[in-house]
């Protein structure tokens, strides 16, 4: 199958393009790295020319302020554009699980918008929604440092690897469309306070956490289920310690 990874060289996308090559289908990574730049539209549609599948794993490169949701109504609208002038025939995304209950979020809302394309676009489509990867309680500390101190949500959070994110991707591109939207997490929801709190601790990074019921997180308040999959969600078994005890961050210096 012809298969193009649009943001084939971020942290899911690389590894999804690895598992599909060896499965042996013919696969392109496209991104600014390739000359390919979904928000000008630039390089696109030769980028998916004779493109069977569009796996989308793109992310906005500032996470905070308007920004990402800037990023995602026009990426959105370029990619679904040159899809359907190419005749790609299944359009597979990654998105958040509780998106669409985060709307003071710019990043959120940007999500939603990008979801809600999808599914007008007439291309058949699959999205999945994960839950945060556990690589990306790096970001959320860096995102809510001041001052050497965090301020934190006691919001449950439910963190996977993105390694099984890629995983299921992978498998996803390779099965028909769902025409709808499917959860995936990790096995063990903690409040976020908590699970960064534990994670500074294992990392010996020089931060105190401070837990704020109000601390807003991407710029939405979080109820205490917000960021929680439903009960139909596929639940990976690779756990926090799993994950950091193979991780990068393990004995990084801060
Ligand atoms: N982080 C989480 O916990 C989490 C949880 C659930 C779902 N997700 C979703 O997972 C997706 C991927 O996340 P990730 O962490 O793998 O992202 P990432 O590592 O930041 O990678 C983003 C990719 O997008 C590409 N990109 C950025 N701007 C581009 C542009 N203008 N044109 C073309 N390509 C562009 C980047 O490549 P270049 O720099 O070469 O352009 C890179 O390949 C996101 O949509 C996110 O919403 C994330």
């Amino acid at each position: 199958m012809n298969i193009v990874v649009v943001g084939g060289n971020g942290l899911v996308g690389r590894n999804v393009v690895r598992r599909l090559r060896a499965k042996g289908h013919e696969v392109s990574a496209a991104s600014r790295a390739s000359g390919v730049d979904i928000v000008t539209g630039e390089g696109l549609a030769q980028a998916l020319e004779g493109a069977e599948v569009v796996v989308d794993v793109s992310n906005s490169s500032v996470l905070t302020g308007e920004a990402p949701c800037e990023f995602f109504k026009a990426a959105i609208a370029n990619l679904l554009q040159a899809e359907a002038a190419a005749g790609v025939r299944h359009h597979v995304s990654l998105s958040v699980v509780g998106t669409e209950r985060l709307d003071d979020s710019p990043y959120f809302r940007g999500k939603a918008f990008q979801e809600a394309c999808i599914r007008a676009s007439g291309i058949p489509f699959t999205v999945l929604h994960a839950t945060q990867f556990f690589e990306f309680l790096l970001d959320i500390v860096e995102v809510s440092v001041y001052d050497q101190a965090l301020r934190l949500a006691p919001a449950y959070i439910q963190p996977v690897a993105s390694a099984d994110v890629a995983a299921c991707l992978a498998e996803l591109a390779l099965r028909p469309a769902l025409n709808g939207v499917i959860e995936m997490a990790g096995p063990e929801r903690e409040p976020m306070s908590e699970i960064i709190q534990r994670f500074l601790i294992q990392i010996e990074a020089p931060y105190e956490v401070v837990t704020d019921a109000l601390a807003p997180y991407f710029g939405a308040r979080l109820a205490s289920d917000s960021l929680l999959p439903g009960t139909d969600a596929h639940l990976c078994a690779m756990d926090f310690g799993a994950w950091l005890n193979q991780s990068e961050y393990w004995g990084a210096s801060w």
